[in-house]
């Protein structure tokens, strides 16, 4: 099944739920294409030796991996690294996971400033670029096991929301304005 993507409602129930509006309004691939988010699904079950992986990891110059298994008993405070995962916020670099196990949420700012849901599950790897606004939660199945690629030494720093300084920010927008062939409004 391909990646399942929405724009959220705006209600303030448990972050863990869909969010879904009503009526549904799905995302397709191609409009995550246009905000810079990337998108592959490969077999979560050869994640050490998987060709596909590797070359998409040379390809972009991944040399860096670790994983991230995201439950109580194996992170260390875990439920302020939850809070700090969802609060909107921007990298310096592009936020590169791949889902082994389990499932969670990548919600990502649209180009009207809308978030969009990103329902990510096990083989699911998704790239989302520098500079976009964008935040993290598990869902209701509570965990979630994330490969986490890097270019180079890696950097987790997050920097919160406002953020329109910040030369990723910049970067974004412009990157966003010449592929749309029009300014963005300021929010
Ligand atoms: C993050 C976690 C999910 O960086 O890896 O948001
Ligand atoms: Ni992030």
């Amino acid at each position: 099944m391909a990646l399942e993507a929405w724009f959220m409602d705006e209600s303030n129930e448990d972050q863990r739920l869909p969010h879904h509006r009503n009526p549904k309004e799905l995302v397709s691939l191609n409009h995550l294409a246009e905000l810079g988010v990337l998108y592959w699904h490969l077999n979560p079950n050869n994640y050490e030796n998987d060709k596909e992986l590797q070359k998409i990891r040379e390809a972009r110059g991944y040399n860096y991996m670790d994983l991230l298994d995201l439950c109580p008993e194996k992170v260390t405070n875990y439920e302020e690294k939850l809070r700090n995962f969802y609060t909107e916020h921007i990298h310096a670099d592009e936020e590169i996971r791949y889902c082994l196990e389990g499932s969670g949420y990548f919600d990502v700012r649209d180009k009207d400033d809308q978030w969009i849901r990103i329902w990510i599950k096990a083989g699911d790897l998704i790239i989302l670029p520098a500079g976009i606004y964008h935040r993290f939660t598990l869902d209701t199945s509570n965990y979630v096991k994330l490969m986490r690629l890097f270019l180079g030494e890696p950097v987790w720093t997050a920097y919160n929301r406002p953020q329109d300084d910040h030369p990723a920010r910049k970067e974004y927008i412009k990157d966003l304005t010449g592929k749309m062939g029009a300014p963005l409004e300021a929010h």
